[in-house]
């Protein structure tokens, strides 16, 4: 049976404002990750063309669209259903959650800084610029774009394995976690 919830969590799971941005921050990372594939490697003298740019521009969007969907969900706690399942498989399931939301918030960071360092400037789909994390030439900033792509890399893998976790619990676990992501449930 599946536990009460607690304290201060929502009990009826995830809202339509939830489910969108969730689902955006999905459509968003899965673009992001093509144009990080078809950008040309940044090296020594790389002039940074228009996918280098939309790179910059999408993962700051993607930053700022985390962050409030981060902010809310500290506001509006949902705490993990998953009926039938292992103590083991919650804590896998509230870590990766975790571990997410923190790649998606650092790894930005780390790339906006190792821009700077290469003299990239970065612009906000040409609206606005943002000033340099670092000055140019700054060697952290470099390690800080070694560290970026490492830890993107990273956060490929985990949505793979969120994902598929996902696609388990629908389709051999029959639970409904899937679900509640995807219906409204009409509370
Ligand atoms: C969640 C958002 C982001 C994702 C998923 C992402 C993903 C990636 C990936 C996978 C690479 C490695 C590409 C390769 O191996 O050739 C990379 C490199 C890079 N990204 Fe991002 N990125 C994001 C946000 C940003 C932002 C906001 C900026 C700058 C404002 C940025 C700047 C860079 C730079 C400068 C590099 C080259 C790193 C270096 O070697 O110095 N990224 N990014
Ligand atoms: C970039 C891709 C994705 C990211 C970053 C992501 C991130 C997250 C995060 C942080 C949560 C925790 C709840 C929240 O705070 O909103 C979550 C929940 C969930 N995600 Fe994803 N997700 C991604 C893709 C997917 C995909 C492709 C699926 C389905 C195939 C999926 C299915 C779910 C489900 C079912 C939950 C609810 C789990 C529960 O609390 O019972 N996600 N996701």
């Amino acid at each position: 049976m599946a536990s009460p919830p607690a304290a201060g969590t929502a009990p009826g799971g995830y809202d339509a404002t939830a489910k969108g941005l969730h689902w955006l921050v999905f459509v968003l990372v899965l673009v992001q990750f093509i144009v990080s594939i078809a950008m040309p490697p940044m090296r020594r003298g790389t002039v940074p063309g228009s996918l280098v740019n939309l790179h910059f521009s999408l993962g700051v969007l993607i930053f700022v669209v985390v962050a409030l969907r981060w902010l809310r969900r500290l506001r509006r706690p949902v705490e993990l259903s998953m009926p039938g399942s292992a103590a083991w498989e919650r804590l896998t399931a509230g870590a990766t959650h975790a571990l997410l939301y923190a790649l998606l918030l650092a790894g930005p960071l780390l790339g906006w800084a190792a821009a700077s360092a290469r003299d990239f400037p970065v612009t906000f789909f040409k609206l606005f610029s943002l000033p340099y994390l670092v000055p140019a030439g700054t060697h952290a900033g470099f390690t800080a774009g070694d560290v970026h792509s490492f830890l993107m890399w990273t956060l490929m893998a985990l949505v793979g394995l969120h994902s598929a976790a996902a696609l388990y619990h629908h389709y051999f676990r029959h639970d409904g976690v899937l679900r509640r992501m995807l219906r409204s449930r009409g509370h």
